[in-house]
Formats: structure tokens, sequence, C-alpha cells
């Protein structure tokens, strides 16, 4: 079982609390645009967003003052930085290296992948076809670009994942550079994380890792100091926050390899340009409602217990609906029930986290997305496009609709999506 530092077990949040935090996002029930009712299952595309993250960047965006001046508007700037990269750095667990931000989570492991590639000695990467082209494709170029080779893991249908196992198996003592996708936006499925980088170090000590922790971040822990790795990249979209910012943690020895940088600051500053205050004033807006959420399940004073406390009990509610939705509730039938799914991955719920794909046998994906629309329910379509192609032909598959659940929705919701999978299949 690959789960996190705890053994998540499924369970419900409690109803109350439940509609307390429905309560702090936008949209919750209802389409932005045409405000119909609206059950959101495309969290995997972006979360909704925290009510109070939005207005922290709203209040942000509306200052023209600028850090490194002698002013109050100036130092209050300086002020929220600091608080987001300390709450940053809480939320990725993180007791050394440093936290940067950039434009996206793709572009900052490109630009890792690139200052490896362009710095480490001839050898090979590895990456697996479980990944987000984000790692996938750039590890491909980078090593087309420097003359190496790209071994990459495939994965099949049965298990929908890879292990430490497999990088056991393909990792050789010149590999300079490994990335991992810490849980799948396509199977849903959490990788044993220390277990396959301890697989990667025992062969090639000095190769390094870089994390893809996208689908992760916002759904279970984020340990890094428990990781081994060099490099943990999140969203913050997918994480309640704002689109187009990705946030990373760089470990000691990814730090020091040489990349761009202003010259006139440390060969360890990897940050490009100003900083925009409001995402970090938003980020630390997310770490308070994680501190909030958390403070319903632990004592402890500590901020960085109570996320942890949070995290646990998101990722415990997402299993429970996971739970419903593959299982089924009594009398109505989950996935595993019709007879004209076929699930991506096992049925088992051990190392799931918030998403379950599935095909249905006489209906396309792109046509279930719209057959659900009908029944106001937001679901996605994982199809032979850049960002899943590689993936599904592993699996074998033309396309698979995905589900992506959040802790935020509901069990009704669930019954609601398996009321309507009856009658579509009920029309087949
Ligand atoms: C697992 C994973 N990795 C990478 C990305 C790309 O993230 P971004 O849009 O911030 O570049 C996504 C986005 O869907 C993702 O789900």
């Amino acid at each position: 079982m690959a789960t996190n530092s705890t053994v998540i077990v499924p369970m419900l949040l409690p109803a109350r609390l439940l509609s307390e935090i429905r309560a702090r996002f936008h949209h919750v029930g209802t389409c932005p645009i045409t405000k119909a009712p609206r059950i959101f299952f495309e969290n995997g595309g972006g979360s909704l967003k925290l009510r109070a993250a939005i207005a922290a960047s709203a209040e942000l965006a509306a200052i023209p003052d600028q850090e490194q001046r002698d002013n109050d508007a100036s130092r209050y700037i300086t002020a929220v930085i600091n608080r987001g990269r300390e709450d940053l750095r809480l939320f990725f667990g993180a007791s050394t290296g440093q936290v940067i931000s950039g434009e996206t989570g793709t572009e900052l492991i490109y630009r890792f992948i690139r200052a490896v590639a362009l710095s480490a000695p001839a050898g090979p990467f590895l990456s697996s076809s479980l990944e987000h082209p984000a790692s996938f494709d750039s590890a491909k170029l980078w090593a087309d670009r420097t003359g190496r080779t790209r071994i990459a893991i495939k994965l099949d249908i049965h298990s929908g994942t890879v292990t430490p196992a497999d990088y056991a198996q393909a990792i050789t003592p010149d590999t300079r550079l490994a990335t991992v996708i810490h849980t799948s936006q396509l199977t849903g499925l959490h990788v044993d994380l220390p277990g396959i980088v301890a697989a990667i170090r025992r062969v090639a000590p000095d190769c390094y890792v870089i994390v893809d922790g996208i689908q992760n971040a916002p759904h279970g822990r984020v340990e890094v100091d428990r990781y081994g790795a060099d490099a943990y990249v999140f969203s913050a979209y997918k994480a309640y926050s704002r689109l187009a910012i990705g946030f990373a943690w760089i470990g000691p020895r990814l730090e020091r390899v040489p990349h761009e940088h202003m010259q006139g600051k440390s060969d360890k500053y990897w940050e490009l340009g100003s900083r925009d205050p409001g995402i970090y004033a938003s980020h630390s807006a997310v770490v308070d409602y994680f501190d909030w959420v958390g403070s319903h399940f632990t004592t402890d004073a500590g901020r960085r217990a109570r996320i942890l406390a949070a995290a646990d009990a998101m990722a415990a509610h997402e299993k429970a609906l996971v739970g419903l939705l593959i299982d089924g509730n009594g009398p109505r039938p989950g996935l595993v029930q019709n007879n004209k799914v076929t699930l991506v991955g096992p049925a088992s719920l051990d190392d799931r986290q918030g998403i379950v794909s599935f095909g249905l046998a006489g209906r396309s994906a792109p046509d279930l997305v719209r057959e659900f629309a009908q029944r106001g329910i937001r679901v996605h379509a994982r199809i032979d496009d850049a960002y899943s192609g590689h993936i599904l032909a592993d699996l074998g598959l033309k396309d698979c609709l995905r589900v992506s659940l959040c802790h935020y929705n509901t069990p009704e919701e669930v019954d609601a999506f398996l009321a309507a999978l009856q009658d579509i299949s009920a029309s087949i």
C-alpha cells in the first residue's frame, strides 16, 4: 500500500463541518456563468477557490508599491511575502532548501530538468508513463537535447500505477535524473514516493529526483523532509487558490545546480523577476484554512500539526467518497456493480486519492461528459491528446471518463452521480 506516513481510513467529515467548509468556497453548487445547479467533480482540472484566498489576492493586486523601498506599503508587501514563504515551508514540511514560485507547475518542472540536463555528466534520464507531460515530456526533450537516453517505465491498466520495484528494475548507476509523479491525475493512484526515491538512490545515489506533487498536494500530506527527493512542485489552482502559479520546494543539492538567475544574486537564487505578493497572501489564506480544518481534529497548538491533521481528514473524506463511488451504497449500485464499466486500476481503495477513471461500453468519454452535463454534473474526458495520449496508450484505452472529487464534495453528490450513471447505462 502506497499511502502517506499515516494510513488513511475512509471517514466522512462531520456533516456540520462539511457545510461550514462548503460555505468557505466560491461557486460550490452552481456554475459561475450559467448559475445553473452543478455538482463539481472536475477538481483534477482545478479546485474550487477559497473565498479568503481570492480576497487576499485581490487586496494585494490593488497595491502599486514594490519591495525594498523605505515606506510602510513596501514593508507590508515584504511581510506578506515572508509570511507566505514561511507558510509554504510549513505546507511542504521542509526544514532544508528553499521554496520558490514560478509561472506554473509545468514551467518549474521544465526549469529544474533543464538545469540538471545542462550540467550533469553523460547518463540517462528515467521517467514513467504515469506522469503528466510536465515531467514526462520535459525529461524526454532535455534528454534528447543533451544526447542522453530517456527510459520510460510503462504502466498497465490493472495496476494503474508504478512501484519502487519498477524504478529499481529500470535505474542504472549512471542515471542522472528521475522524475516521479506523486499521484496520477488520470488513474488517481498515489505512489510510494519514499520507496521509489530509496530504490533510485540505492543504485544511483547522485541521481536528481524531481517530483510532480500537483495532484497530491491538495488531497493529502506533503512531507518533503520524509521523501529524500530534490524538488517537489505543486500548482496553486489545484490547491484552492489562483491559476497560473507554481510553487516548488528545492532541496540543498538542486539549489546549487547552475541555472539562470540574476548575476548580482546568490548562486542559490532561483526566482526570476519581481514576486507578486498576492500569490503569497492567497497561499497563506489556504494554509489558514488548513489550520482551521485541522483544529477540528487535533488539539496540537502547532500550525504544521494542524495542517497534517487537515490533510488526513480531507484524505479520509475523499477516500470515503471514492468508496461510495466504486462500491455504491446499499440500493445504489457503484461502478463495480455496473457490468458496462471498465475501471482504470484496481477497485481497492488503498492507494486511491480522490480520482476514479473508467470507460462505459457503448459511450465515448466525451459523449459521457455531455450526458452528465445535461444532468448537472461536471466531469472530464481524458482523450488521446497531448496530456493523456501516452498514458492511455499504455493502458490500452482510447479514452476514459475522469471523476475527480475533493473534500468539499458530499455523499449526496456521489449518489446523484451514480443515479445519473444508472440512467445513462440503461439507455445504452
Ligand atoms: C499531475 C499534474 N502535473 C502537472 C500539471 C500541470 O500543472 P500546471 O498547469 O500548473 O502547469 C497538472 C495539471 O493538470 C497535473 O494534474
